[in-house]
This record gives structure tokens, C-alpha cells and sequence, in this order.
């Protein structure tokens, strides 16, 4: 037990409503109902616990977090707790006046994604008319509450080109950190891969775009710039490795090693209504399933970097090879290679499913 560290972060998704309907969303296909989700007593038990366990960022998410009429209540004991704690929210629900009781409450941190830098195009990505004026107006907001601030924007095909205003719109509005990631291709957003996967043209230009930028706002805003695995040789290590630092915990209450990893079958995730985090972190099979090295197969069991990107992620794996316990196939090392060049030459899709 004691050659496992415990998690620095914990990813509540507090629920899966939300008022968007964005193209890109990585949630599960199958959302969970609002009536199976956890209620108040137990997310303020399960924060006691992860404190207990040594985890030291809360990132309470969803789905739209600030959609739980009991968010200050789990937000307080988080913090009586000593939880950092970081509210990922779309800013839409959200007004001056709830801000300000979410940071008496214990708030020490907003993550506001955004969509696009223009408003048209912010909102038609959002599926909600009058979204970008609404998270202009919080990110004031936040900062006039005092509370630290992170624009975060999702990158696809459709807003890849608009890098440098995204980057320009977040500085304007005062970020300390902008993190301007590719999308995930889990759950939703799988069935969007083809209308949101950039030309690699547009990718190279976003790292041009990103590393004149890092330059320009050294010492002012950080930006944390991930881009498309898609066109990648090498793998990231997804989660910093499966079971290693993070564990995210669904509405209803499964803890999980990431958000998509219930789309692997033949796992089996506890409950927080069942067995305690730290017994769950430990010792239950889903974590242990992928922890670690012993799972691995060639290439990746005699590679020097297994211990660096851990073999990449699973749920893309199983995604693009429909085995979970491959290699990434991002990794050109990987047998299964050639399915990214495949998807990657794959004509462009143009029609968008919203999430509603
Ligand atoms: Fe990572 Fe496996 Fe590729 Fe090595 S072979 S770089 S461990 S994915
Ligand atoms: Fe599940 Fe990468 S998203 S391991």
C-alpha cells in the first residue's frame, strides 16, 4: 500500500445538468439524472475524506456545478477541510450576488471556460444565445470578488484559428492563467471527431501563435497550451498516470481514475455510498487495474519512458483499438499507429450534434 502515493486532486462532477450544449463535451453519451445524484451529506463526507486522504485541489465541476442549490454548503466543509478549492464553471447561472456567497462560503478559485473571442461564434459553439456577454461580465466579477482567475477554452477546428484573440480576450480580462486544451475525443465528442479535428496546418500555427504569446506574457499569465494528440508521435501521461495523482467522482457517486473511464468494459467502479476513498483509492480494481507498470504490454513494458507517460491514455486506446490495455496508438512506437494517420486523413465532417 505505501508504494502508492495518495491523490493531490480530486474532480467532483457534482452533476451532469448544464446549460449548454457544447459540440466538444467530453461527458458520457448517457448523462446521469438529476435524481441519482449524491446529496449534500454525503459530497460533505466525501470531502472530509479526501482531505483525509492527502488531497490537496478540490475542482468541483459537472456538467454545470453552480446548478447544485447546495454548492456553498459542500464549498464550506471543503474548506473547514483545508481543500483549495477551484468551482469549473460556464459562468451562465452565475451573478454578482451568488459569486459572492460561493466566496464567503470558502471559494478561492473560478476556472471560466469561454468558447470562442467573438460573441457570435462564442455562442453558437455554446448553444446559448447571450453565453459570451455573461461570462464577460463574471470574469469582472470574480475579480472584483477577489478570487483568482483561469480562462479556460476547449480548441477544436472551429475555434483553432482564433488562438491568438482567445489569448488576447483572456489577458483583457485579467487571467492569471489561460489553459487552451484540444478537445477530448470521449463520450460526446467522440461522435463529433470528424467536424472538430483541425487541419494539421492549424495546428502548427497555434504553436507558432502559443510560444510568441508565452514570450510576450512572461511573468503575467501563465498559459497551459495542450495540443491535439491526434498529430502527435508520443503519448502524454493522462491523469500524470492512471491512479497515480487524481481521481474524479461522477454525480451519482463512482470514483473513477478519469472522467471517461467508465466507457472501458469489464471495470468495476466503487462507490462513495459503499467503501470509504482511502479504501477505494488502495485497494479497489479499478485503479489497480491500470496502475503502475506490471499491466503493460510491448512496446511499452520495455520502454524507457513507461514510467514517464505510462503508456498514454486508456480510454483513447480503447477508443481507436477497441482494447484498453494497449499502447496509446498516438505513440508511433505503437502497433497501432497507423489508425491515427487513418482518422487524421479522414474527410472533414461539417454537421455538428449539440448536446441538446
Ligand atoms: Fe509511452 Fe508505451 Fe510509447 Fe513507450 S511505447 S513512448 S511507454 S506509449
Ligand atoms: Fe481515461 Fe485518459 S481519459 S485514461
Amino acid at each position: 500500500m505505501s508504494a502508492i502515493p495518495p491523490p493531490i486532486g480530486l474532480l467532483a462532477e457534482l452533476t451532469h445538468r448544464c446549460p449548454l450544449g457544447c459540440p466538444y463535451c467530453s461527458n458520457p453519451v448517457a448523462l446521469e439524472k438529476r435524481g441519482d445524484e449524491l446529496d449534500t451529506a454525503t459530497w460533505q463526507r466525501v470531502m472530509r475524506e479526501a482531505a483525509a486522504l492527502g488531497v490537496l485541489q478540490l475542482h468541483l465541476s459537472g456538467g454545470e456545478p453552480t446548478a447544485r442549490r447546495d454548492l456553498e454548503d459542500i464549498l464550506a466543509t471543503a474548506a473547514e477541510a483545508g481543500l483549495y478549492s477551484n468551482l469549473i464553471t460556464s459562468g451562465v447561472l452565475l451573478d454578482r450576488a451568488r459569486l459572492q456567497t460561493l466566496a464567503a462560503a470558502g471559494l478561492n478559485h473560478v476556472q471560466l471556460s469561454i468558447q470562442h473571442a467573438e460573441a457570435e461564434a462564442a455562442d453558437r459553439i455554446a448553444h446559448f444565445r447571450g453565453a459570451h456577454a455573461r461570462k464577460l461580465a463574471l470574469a469582472e466579477q470574480v475579480r472584483e470578488a477577489g478570487l483568482a482567475l483561469t480562462i479556460n477554452a476547449v480548441l477544436h477546428r472551429g475555434n483553432l484559428d482564433a488562438v491568438a484573440e482567445i489569448i488576447a480576450l483572456a489577458e483583457q480580462l485579467g487571467a492569471g492563467r489561460l489553459e487552451i486544451a484540444h478537445t477530448q475525443y470521449h463520450g460526446w465528442a467522440l461522435r463529433n471527431r470528424a467536424a472538430l479535428m483541425p487541419e494539421a496546418a492549424q495546428v502548427e500555427d497555434s504553436r507558432r501563435v502559443v510560444a510568441e504569446a508565452r514570450q510576450r506574457l512572461e511573468g503575467r499569465m501563465v498559459i497551459d497550451f495542450v495540443a491535439p494528440d491526434y498529430h502527435a508521435t508520443r503519448p502524454k501521461a493522462c491523469m500524470g498516470g492512471w491512479g497515480r495523482r487524481f481521481l474524479n467522482i461522477s454525480p451519482s457517486g463512482a470514483v473513477l481514475p478519469c472522467h471517461a473511464a467508465e466507457t472501458i468494459p469489464g471495470l468495476r467502479f466503487d462507490r462513495v455510498t459503499e467503501r470509504s476513498l482511502e479504501a477505494i483509492w488502495y485497494g479497489s480494481e479499478a485503479f489497480n487495474c491500470f496502475r503502475g507498470t506490471a499491466w503493460m504490454p510491448e512496446p511499452c513494458r520495455s520502454c524507457d519512458r513507461r514510467e514517464i507517460d505510462w503508456g498514454g491514455c486508456r480510454c483513447q486506446a480503447l477508443a481507436l483499438t477497441g482494447d484498453a490495455a494497449r499502447a496509446d496508438p498516438v505513440c508511433a512506437l505503437s502497433p497501432d499507429h497507423g489508425v491515427m494517420a487513418a482518422v487524421t486523413a479522414e474527410p472533414a465532417g461539417e454537421a455538428l450534434a449539440w448536446r441538446r
